[in-house]
């Protein structure tokens, strides 16, 4: 039995095949209409969440299973004090697969080893996102043609935004991608993903604060959401929030076949009015996001169609 805690645990021939099944589902969705039929999904969220756990629930519907779950930690027995070993326990009887999002870094992780059945990690803490990540990487693959060769800013929040990391973790392992890390002083990326991702694997990337000077140079720009959750205070958050914003101008400065990626939800962080540029990618991004969560869940429970 197969569980999904970082990008890392598909070799990259792995992502391949997941990827191809995705632009296969987008291409046939009938085929794929009944292939789970008859096994459940259970989406464990002790986190908001929209698109992660909607569009979890949607790929299963899509694929003629059904759902059950809950959508906040308040309306689950985690508020009676319930550890999430004792959940994944009982949830494995009730359940084929389950998709787990939780505040503590590492929670889908203990959950998966008294698990009977695969777990995915939907999001822990500030630490990784792996299926956000599965999303990225079929969107860029889907929309550039290739994910190696690639110039990719990545700005934000960089210190607490889980995407990024899982993120620069599965593009490391594409040749020649360039990494361009825009965020002010205070949300640089952690030591963990520097020195024990970029350097260790000895991979070109530098470090700016000033947006606008990254942007000529980008196939892709990876906007994010200063995640105000994971701050100790608010004051600095406040400074921190509209540090960045893509508006049209700073647009114009960007190459014409750069696409501009954004995990969602978006703050502040670009203007709505670059929703109308035709680089703007992130709505797209969140419907390649179902057909990627179908070829995983597909890929876990080993199914096959042929
Ligand atoms: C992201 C997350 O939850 O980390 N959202 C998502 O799943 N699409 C990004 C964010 O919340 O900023």
């Amino acid at each position: 039995m197969r569980h999904l805690m970082s990008p890392m645990d598909f070799t990259v021939e792995e992502l391949d095949r997941l990827l191809d099944l995705a632009n296969d589902i987008e291409a046939n969705p009938a085929k794929y209409a009944h292939a789970c039929e008859g096994k459940k999904l259970a989406t464990l969220f002790y986190e908001p969440s929209t698109r992660t756990r909607l569009s979890f629930e949607a790929a299963m519907l899509n694929l003629g299973g059904s759902v059950l779950g809950f959508s906040s930690a308040d309306s689950s027995s985690a508020a009676k004090g319930e550890s999430v070993a004792d959940t994944i326990r009982v949830i494995s009887g009730y359940a084929d697969i389950a998709a787990m999002r939780h505040p503590k870094e590492g929670a889908p992780r203990v959950a998966s080893l008294h698990s009977g059945i695969p777990v995915i990690n939907a999001g822990d803490g500030g630490h990784q996102h792996p299926t956000q990540t599965l999303t990225d990487l079929l969107t860029i693959r889907s929309l550039k043609g290739r994910l190696g060769n690639i110039t990719i800013g990545l700005c934000g929040d960089l210190k607490f935004g889980r995407t990024v990391h899982s993120l620069i973790g599965a593009l490391i392992r594409y040749p020649n991608v360039k990494f361009v890390l825009i965020s002010p002083e205070e949300l640089r990326i952690p030591d963990y993903v520097r020195d024990d991702v970029l350097i260790k694997n000895h991979q070109e990337f530098k470090e700016v604060i000033r947006l606008e000077d990254a942007l000529p140079e980008l196939d892709v720009l990876y906007m994010t959401r200063v995640q105000r959750e994971r701050f100790f205070n608010e004051e600095d958050y406040v400074r921190m929030k509209d540090f960045y914003i893509l508006d049209v101008p700073k647009m114009e400065l960007a190459p014409k076949d750069m696409i501009v990626l954004h995990p969602l939800p978006r703050v502040n962080e670009i203007s709505v009015e670059v929703d109308n540029d035709p680089r703007a990618a992130y709505f797209k991004q969140a419907q390649y996001g179902v057909y990627v969560r179908m070829a995983l869940i597909l890929t876990l429970l080993e199914v096959k169609v042929c």
